[in-house]
């Protein structure tokens, strides 16, 4: 990864506007940020994408080593609550559109330590819109026009914010009232707010994504996907909270990245959108869905081997506050810019657990000392 151009602070460049997209991505060493990036430059190699991550323990500069040396991409590690660093990222760069994915996102590690999710979410993000808001809007002309600005803040959040279905409650949609049940939720609300609060009152062009569950390559092993796979190979206990009848919507991350990409060119500014996986499943269908995929590819590790990978699950204690279900209701997104997701939970899944098997060297350095820490600290 030495040769990905990094920078600690922004160089200055060109001053001719270019043709395509400048993007400044947020978050783009962590799981959603960098399939992003992969997605992006493999889409649109001509745009520019600027980096800016913090590497924290879930962001990872080995996500982005496919695309290391795309003449298009700029890697700058730092924080994005650094207000200067952001101006002058914009400035320099000329970056014309900001993609937020930058958080602080395991619900599990709120619930231990609530404080960096407040400090990253909320505080990080008012940073990036009070420096989007220096750079793009005019203090001259308060009366902007945010439709037809050239700029854009998209703002990646989570379909926690709106809390807890019922068995048979409607899928959330854009105009379900928030109810954040975890700190996570909550700072993401929060986020949220203000990324509305900076179009209402600024005229800060933007848009928002909130999407459920994703999935598949590059995702930290303390979420549940990963951390299935993972288990399996080295034959340790398959924890499931509770009763393991929660439901989620899965959503594979390619198809969230299609997602976004559509909101990004035909979204309408201030508009929030819902991206789904029309994918509910029990935890319990998720964890037999790992097992048998990993029984067909991986049989070997399996010990004792007549017994299938399944039998490892274990139930342990519910996490607090732990939201029973999530459902999306995508009809907005559908009918405004024709999004449907690609992927079943049957290919999706294949597709992820065949790049775990694939990327064991990936698996082994993000399952050093800090992660073993993680796991004494939530599952002792
Ligand atoms: P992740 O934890 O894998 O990655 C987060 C990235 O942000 C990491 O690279 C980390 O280093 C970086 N980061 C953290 N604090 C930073 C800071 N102060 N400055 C700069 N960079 C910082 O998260 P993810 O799963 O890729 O999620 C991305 C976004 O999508 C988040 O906003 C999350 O809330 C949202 N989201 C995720 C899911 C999901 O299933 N993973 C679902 C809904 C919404
Ligand atoms: P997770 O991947 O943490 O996402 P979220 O909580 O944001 O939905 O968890 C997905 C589901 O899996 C959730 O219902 C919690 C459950 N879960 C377990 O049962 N065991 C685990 O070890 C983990 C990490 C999650």
């Amino acid at each position: 990864m030495s040769q990905i151009k990094e920078s600690t602070e922004s160089s200055p460049q060109s001053s001719v506007l270019s043709p395509h997209k400048s993007l400044l991505v947020t978050g783009g060493a962590g799981f959603i940020g960098a399939n992003f990036v992969h997605y992006w430059l493999r889409n649109y190699p001509d745009d520019k994408v600027v980096v800016l991550d913090a590497l924290t323990y879930a962001g990872n500069k080995a996500n982005l080593a496919s695309v290391e040396n795309h003449p298009g991409l700029l890697f700058v590690h730092g924080d994005i609550k650094d207000f200067d660093l952001v101006v002058n990222l914009l400035q320099d760069q000329e970056l014309d559109t900001i993609v937020h994915f930058a958080a602080e996102s395991h619900v599990d590690r709120s619930i231990h330590g609530p404080d960096a999710f407040v400090d990253t979410n909320i505080t990080g993000t008012h940073t990036l819109l009070k420096a989007a808001q220096k750079v793009w809007l005019d203090p001259q002309s308060p009366v902007i026009s945010p439709q037809s600005s050239p700029y854009r803040f998209h703002h990646i959040s989570t379909d926690e914010v709106y809390g807890s279905l019922g068995p048979g409650d409607p899928g959330f949609s854009e105009t379900t009232p928030y109810a954040p049940n975890s700190p996570y939720a909550a700072s993401k609300a929060g986020s949220d707010f203000l990324v509305r609060a900076y179009y209402k009152t600024y005229g800060l062009p933007m848009t928002i994504s909130n999407c459920s569950n994703n999935y598949g390559p590059y995702q930290h092993p303390e979420k549940l996907i990963p951390l299935l796979i993972l288990n399996c190979l080295e034959n340790k206990p398959l924890p499931i909270y509770g009763d393991g009848l929660n439901i989620r919507d899965w959503l594979y991350v390619e198809d969230h990245c299609r997602g976004i990409d559509l909101i990004l060119k035909k979204g309408r500014i201030g508009e929030t959108y819902n991206i789904g996986g029309n994918c509910e499943k029990t935890n319990l269908e998720v964890v037999n869905t790992v097992c048998s995929i990993m029984d067909e590819l991986s049989p070997q590790s399996s010990v004792p081997r007549s017994q299938p990978y399944s039998s490892l699950l274990t139930f342990i204690k519910d996490r607090p506050g732990h939201d029973r279900r999530y459902a999306i209701d995508a009809d907005k997104i559908t009918a405004e810019l024709a999004y449907t997701p690609v992927e079943s939970f049957e290919s999706g899944m294949r597709k992820t657990v065949e790049w775990y098997l694939q990327n064991l060297e990936w698996c082994k350095n993000v399952m050093g000392e800090d992660y073993q820490k993680w796991l004494a600290q939530n599952y002792s």
